[in-house]
């Protein structure tokens, strides 16, 4: 598949068949994450494959995540939606950045840091969702486990910074493109004047 394809082909999945991702697809789809060009080449990630049980749990703790938003007053968006898919998907990796240590205070040279090591894993989690569409996987990129950011984070024992979750299974739908804007529309060529 030429990557062109695989750009225009990936769509979010959210429905996924209950067939297991062999191994070696899964191996092969972080192989591709780690290609990722990063800042200063520190690739700064880590990557935690969960399936069965150990997502289940996740899932709970996005949960109880919600709940307590929504007690507080707060709406908790699409996380118990997002929770859902996290249990159905026969695969979840999450996504952790080493570099950066939680709680600790952004001084303006780690703030820079931060950003260069947060688009450097984005970079990465992009090449795993794209290495998904060529070997037939459905994925979503999932950020609402922030719902449950230190709970997860306790839970799986890191003291590191959560990046995101990626769910990944076969698909079992074919979602028709979501809109976006024309790059047209949000592009300027020179100054404009
Ligand atoms: C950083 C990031 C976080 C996201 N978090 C979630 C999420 O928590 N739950 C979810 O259902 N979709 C999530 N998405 C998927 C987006 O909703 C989706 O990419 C967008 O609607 C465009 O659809 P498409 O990916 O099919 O083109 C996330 C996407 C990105 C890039």
């Amino acid at each position: 598949m030429k990557i062109g394809e695989a750009i225009v082909q990936r769509r979010s999945i959210r429905k996924f068949k209950s067939e297991p991702v062999p191994r070696e697809l899964i191996e092969q789809a972080l192989a591709a994450a780690t290609l990722a060009p990063s800042g200063k080449n520190a690739q700064p990630w880590e990557f935690i494959v969960l399936e069965g049980e150990d997502k289940e749990q996740i899932a709970e703790l996005m949960v109880s995540g919600a709940e307590q938003l929504e007690a507080r007053g707060y709406n908790s968006g699409s996380a118990k939606n997002s929770a859902g898919i996290i249990r159905q998907a026969p695969v979840v990796i999450m996504v952790y950045n080493p570099r950066q240590k939680k709680a600790v205070k952004l001084t303006p040279l780690r703030k820079v840091m931060w950003s260069v090591d947060t688009q450097s894993v984005g970079a990465a989690i992009q090449n795993l969702l794209l290495k998904a569409v060529e070997l037939g996987l459905g994925s979503l990129w999932i950020c609402d486990v922030f719902v449950a950011e230190e709970q997860i984070s306790a839970w799986l024992g890191r003291e590191d910074e959560l990046i995101a979750a990626v769910a990944l299974g076969w698909p079992a739908e074919e979602p028709t493109p979501r809109p976006r804007k024309p790059w047209q529309q949000v592009t300027r060529w020179g100054m404009g004047h």
